[in-house]
């Protein structure tokens, strides 16, 4: 057939059709489960739902799920992924940069020469912490808006000297709403003015209950200025990791999410992604967006030239045609044909979007339907 109604591709896909109606909308398409749609659009949402395609003939495909979830065998940890969160000047950069400091101090080869938007920390025992360097929960919110949850864990940074303040309660709330496991880092404890207990009461009213309360919310003082404790932020980071088994099959085509990109002089169109799971390698043809091209050179967090990534590692990739947006996704195809027409037709599908952004209408939706 030429088309497919949603209800049909979704029970070939093995997907709920409402997650499936959702996508399309998200893709500017008012659809209803009963509604077809052509062959192009269903190849677009099987790919973004990460299953594997086969066209069979020019006029049907054939749908491979087997390979979308990664049989158990094929899981090894991976390191926590972690998004510092908190209320302006409670100490966010502060802290990043601090453990980011602490790391190279204690031998990480080559120091800080590039800054890219994530970067890894390694521990005493080799295991490895990746913190997301664009803290702030907008960065947060948009990605997860996008279908993009790339955090593992949220760190909430409070000043021990100014308490719970509006940008607390919205990032618990976001990290609450994203059922994301927390950590308190009470900040500024070096303060003579810090009040710490006063932070952990207030979180009471919020419903998170800190360890120190008798609750399973792991709390950690410290001071981002003075680098106090914070080993045992990366501690509780850990612990937190460990009850969270977190895995990923290494051993597969790359998928991965855009943290930040920008388009560089000298460069062209760089992209910080994420490897969610899989392995990126030099030479991949890749769509990320509406951009397609051919992984050219990757550096890690260091600037360092690396040929491969796994899960949970942040890099740089070049050789995009143009700069995708931060939640875009990454995947890896056959080809450089296919990875050009799955990205005009993305791009179709945004500037569709662009020109029916008017709220809903009965007559929107019913135009959508031709
Ligand atoms: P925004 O990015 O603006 O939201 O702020 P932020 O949360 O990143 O805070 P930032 O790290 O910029 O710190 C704000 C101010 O607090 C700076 O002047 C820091 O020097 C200071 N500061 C951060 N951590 C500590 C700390 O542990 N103790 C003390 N005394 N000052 C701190
Ligand atoms: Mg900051």
């Amino acid at each position: 057939p030429e088309s497919i109604t949603v209800g049909e591709l979704a029970n070939r896909m093995a997907e709920k059709a409402a997650d499936l109606v959702k996508a399309l909308f998200k893709m500017g398409m008012m659809v209803t489960v009963n509604q077809a749609i052509d062959q192009d659009t269903a190849e677009l949402l099987v790919t973004e739902f990460g299953h594997n395609i086969k066209r069979v003939s020019d006029s049907d495909i054939d749908i491979d799920t087997s390979t979308d979830v990664d049989a158990d065998e094929t899981l090894k940890s991976r390191p926590p992924v972690v998004t510092i969160m908190g209320h302006v000047d409670h100490g966010k950069t502060s802290l990043l940069d601090a453990i980011r400091g602490a790391a190279v101090q204690t031998g990480e080869a080559g120091g800080i020469t590039q800054h890219i938007g994530a970067y890894q920390v390694a521990m005493k025992d080799k295991s490895k912490i990746t913190f997301l360097d664009t803290p702030g929960h907008e960065a947060f919110t948009e990605m997860r808006a996008r279908g993009a949850n790339v955090t593992d864990i949220v760190v909430l940074v409070v000043a021990a000297d100014d308490g719970l303040k509006p940008q607390t309660i919205e990032a618990i709330n976001h990290t609450k709403a994203a059922g994301v496991p927390m950590i308190v880092a009470i900040n500024k404890i070096d303060k003579p003015e810090a009040k710490p207990q006063k932070v952990r009461e207030e979180l009471l009213q919020h419903e998170i209950i800190v360890e120190d309360m008798g609750g399973d919310v792991q709390d950690v003082e410290v001071s981002a200025l003075k680098k106090t404790n914070l080993d045992g932020l990366l501690d509780a980071i850990n612990i937190q990791a460990e009850i969270l088994e977190l895995k990923a099959n290494p051993d597969r085509a790359a998928e991965a999410t855009v943290v930040e990109a920008k388009l560089d002089k000298g460069r062209g169109p760089v992209a910080t992604v994420l490897v969610q799971r899989g392995t990126l390698k030099v030479g991949d043809v890749i769509v990320v967006g509406a951009a397609s091209g051919k992984v050219r050179a990757m550096l890690d967090d260091h600037g360092k030239q690396v040929k491969e990534a796994g899960p949970s590692v942040p890099v740089e990739v070049l050789g995009l045609g143009a700069v995708p947006s931060a939640g875009d996704q990454l995947t890896v195809v056959e080809n450089e044909a296919r990875a050009r027409e799955v990205a005009t037709y993305r791009q179709g599908v945004l500037d569709k979007k662009r020109t029916t952004t008017a709220p809903m209408s009965l007559e929107t939706m019913f135009a959508s339907k031709a």
